[in-house]
């Protein structure tokens, strides 16, 4: 596990982007892993102005999402389908067609979850990209998730309600009690992992995935079995590492 210290989120948006940028770059037909969450946004802005000013391909790029919202609208405003719309792929030349996000608003979830199960097993995701909960959730595979699982449908913690209420008019009423989330089998099965962290709330999550022991009480722990894992750290998240 590489751990790189940066100032602020200015930084380390700009260290993200470089080192996706980069694998763009060498290998334009890449499959990537991407995360929704405040966290990636300014990384996704940076993309949308590379691949605006010229500089960076996703015509042949694919993409697989972390997670989706149960029990809300495809349409709803904060939806992680609207989200990666909204933040990345109505920016920038990705072929719709070629990204995938958990179908959360399925009818028959068991059904949803197992095609998106089979796709990943026939996908090799290069990179994927991870945010991290206050809690050490990864995707949404909160405290307790096996390190074997698949894509399963998750009940989150009553911390992820509150620290996601920020996305839904701060009434925790409105956010989902459910999701559909890649398990974490899923994302230790990736080539390599990039995980970002910002910010004071994330002091534990942090100290206990790069230091802790290796338990289920943090998920984002099995990330220190990752043969190819960097973790993005702002000062501020970092506080205890130092
Ligand atoms: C949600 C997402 C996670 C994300 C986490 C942290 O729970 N499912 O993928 O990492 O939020 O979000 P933020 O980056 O806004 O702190």
């Amino acid at each position: 596990m590489k751990v790189i210290i940066v100032k602020n989120y200015e930084e380390l948006c700009q260290k993200g982007f470089e080192i996706m940028s980069e694998l763009i770059t060498k290998k334009p037909d890449c499959t990537l892993g991407l995360a929704t969450g405040g966290t990636p946004v300014g990384l996704y802005k940076k993309m949308v102005e590379a691949n605006k000013a010229g500089k960076l391909d996703f015509s042949k790029v694919s993409s697989y999402n972390l997670d989706e919202y149960v029990g809300i609208d495809y349409n709803h405003p904060e939806s992680y389908h609207k989200f990666m719309r909204r933040n990345l792929f109505d920016h920038v030349n990705i072929d719709l067609a070629k990204t995938h996000v958990p179908d959360g608003g399925a009818k028959d979830s068991k059904k949803a979850i197992d095609e998106y199960n089979e796709m990943l097993s026939k996908a090799t995701i290069d990179m994927q990209l991870l945010g991290i909960g206050s809690d050490g959730h990864i995707g949404f595979d909160e405290p307790g998730t096996p390190f074997d699982s698949v894509t399963h449908i998750v009940d989150l913690e009553e911390s992820t309600i509150k620290d996601n209420a920020r996305f839904f008019d701060n009434d925790l009423n409105k956010v989902p009690r459910k999701a559909m989330t890649m398990g974490l089998k899923n994302i230790m099965d990736a080539k390599s992992v990039l995980l970002l962290a910002s910010g004071a709330n994330k002091i534990d999550a942090i100290y206990n995935t790069v230091r802790g022991d290796i338990s289920t009480d943090c998920p984002a722990s099995i990330l220190q079995n990752h043969p190819n894992c960097t973790i993005i750290v702002d000062e501020a998240a970092a506080a205890k590492l130092q």
